[in-house]
């Protein structure tokens, strides 16, 4: 059966209102995901072959404040290490992959500087998703232009959160 966006924003509504802890529902939320990005429905209406890279806000809900927005990443590109602060986000590929590394500061948060080593690294390939909760570490990796949906708790340009600085931050070589 076809699983239309308003499905998955209605579903997401629902888990996202429950009492369960944050990193419980998001997860919920990602698994709701996957139905999403693999509906051939879904991706021909919100993607097509060329389309040039950016980001477009798929919905917004006006009572528990996420997102669904659809990204077209340009190949070639690596983020730097970042956070959601308070917030959190939902990653999943429509198509080609995605390489996420997950970070932990391994310094003192009283140090002005963060020193950060990789603990993690995987790929998130067509109809995968993962849902990374507040205060979490990763940063996204594009070799190929990809279409990529994200589900964000809030407008994450709004709120402070991490971001890597290269004067101010250390990331650890093979740790
Ligand atoms: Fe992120």
């Amino acid at each position: 059966m076809a699983y239309a966006l308003e499905d998955f924003c209605q579903d997401s509504r629902t888990i996202l209102m429950s009492d369960a802890p944050i990193q419980n529902r998001i997860d919920k939320v990602a698994d709701k995901l996957k139905g999403l990005l693999t509906d051939p429905d879904f991706v021909a209406a919100t993607f097509t072959e060329g389309m040039p890279a950016g980001k477009r806000e798929l919905y917004h809900d006006p009572d528990l404040d996420f997102y669904v927005l659809a990204h077209v990443q340009e190949g070639g590109k690596r983020g730097t290490p970042h956070s959601h602060g308070a917030s959190w986000a939902i990653y999943g590929n429509v198509n080609d992959f995605t390489r996420m590394r997950e970070y932990r500061r391994v310094n003192p948060e009283s140090e002005e500087g963060a020193v950060l080593a990789q603990s993690a690294e995987y790929d998130l390939r067509r109809g995968d998703t993962k849902g990374y909760g507040p205060g979490y570490i990763h940063s996204t990796e594009h070799p190929q232009t990809c279409w990529v949906i994200r589900v964000t708790g809030t407008d994450l340009d709004k709120i402070e959160r991490y971001r890597f600085r290269k004067l101010r931050d250390r990331l650890l070589e093979n740790a």
